[in-house]
């Protein structure tokens, strides 16, 4: 359920990304049940990061409380980009797995490109496969594996726009595969207009005060200031950055500067408990679908 708090200026909406998660997550429990399906998730970590081991713990966790077959392989920071991918291709074949994700970044003697090609798109729950990236550029969502992030945040946008998204100035700052790309291709596959800014555009501040929606997705702490928001915007932040408060103590921040921005924004993500827990209820979508359709037709996977 969303939460409101009322603000010095305005009504602003704090949207509860967990609890919009835990429907998610319900709804594919209750899929598995009825529909007697097992899907298969392998998650590969290669190296010791310890926010990528996480990432890939709570995706496992979540994974096993779905129903699912969960795998976890946690490869040495010395494996090589063919050992990499001789797994790859043992777990395309494995008729058990239906989702194989290989967790970025990768050590530096891996080309990422590589590997993430080296997967069959069927299986590619990540959606960064170029088949799974060019079917959402050119429309073909209905075949696509959309990326797990920009799922969830348009999930959230409906949620609080419905159908209002149509013709909506969207600004995306940032320009990655994992999120700023789909995203803006996402929303234009929603009817909104999109913009996407990055480190090398001159004075973003001015093209983001236009924005009706705002995607940040850039890893830098509290980017976003009040003087990059127009008065009633979405503000939609995927920004998971660590830092060390004035007090000494670490805590998470976004990429918006979310105390000054929220008396602004009509409706705004928290960090901790927005965009996080999306990505990984995506991805056990994203897994779902992937072994509900090769029980379909196991060709397709291939
Ligand atoms: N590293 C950071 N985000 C992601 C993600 O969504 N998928 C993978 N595979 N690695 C990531």
């Amino acid at each position: 359920m969303n939460t409101e708090r009322s603000s010095s200026t305005d009504h602003t909406l704090i949207i509860d990304g967990a609890a919009a998660a835990a429907n998610v997550i319900e709804s594919i429990k209750e899929t598995v049940r009825s529909e007697r399906l097992r899907p298969g998730l392998a998650v590969i970590l290669v190296g010791k990061d310890p926010a990528s081991g996480v990432y890939v713990r709570s995706k496992k966790r979540r994974a096993e409380e779905c129903g699912f077959l969960s795998r976890q392989y946690d490869l040495p920071e010395e494996t090589t980009e063919v050992e990499l991918l001789a797994l790859v291709r043992e777990l395309n074949q494995d008729p058990d797995i239906h989702g194989i994700l290989v967790q970025l970044p990768l050590p530096p003697q891996i080309n990422p490109h590589s590997v993430i090609e080296e997967i069959v798109p069927g299986k590619d729950v990540d959606g960064f496969h170029y088949s799974n990236a060019g079917r959402l550029g050119t429309g073909d969502i209905g075949q696509a594996i959309v990326p797990c992030t920009p799922l969830g945040c348009l999930h959230l946008l409906k949620q609080v726009l419905g159908d209002g998204i149509r013709g909506k100035h969207a600004v995306v700052i940032g320009r990655s595969n994992i999120v700023g790309k789909p995203m803006a291709n996402l929303l234009m596959h929603n009817d909104c207009t999109v913009t996407i800014v990055h480190s090398r555009t001159v004075e973003p501040q001015n093209i983001c005060r236009q924005a009706d929606i705002v995607v940040a997705a850039v890893g830098i702490p509290r980017l976003v200031k009040a003087d990059w928001i127009k008065r009633g915007a979405v503000a939609i932040d995927v920004g998971i950055n660590r830092v060390t408060k004035p007090n000494g103590e670490t805590g998470l921040v976004g990429d918006i500067d979310y105390e000054n921005v929220f008396p602004l924004v009509s409706a705004i993500t928290p960090v901790p408990g927005g965009v996080g827990p999306m990505t990984i209820a995506m991805l056990m979508l994203n897994t779902l679908n992937a072994a509900s359709r090769s029980s379909l037709s196991p060709a397709d996977a291939q």
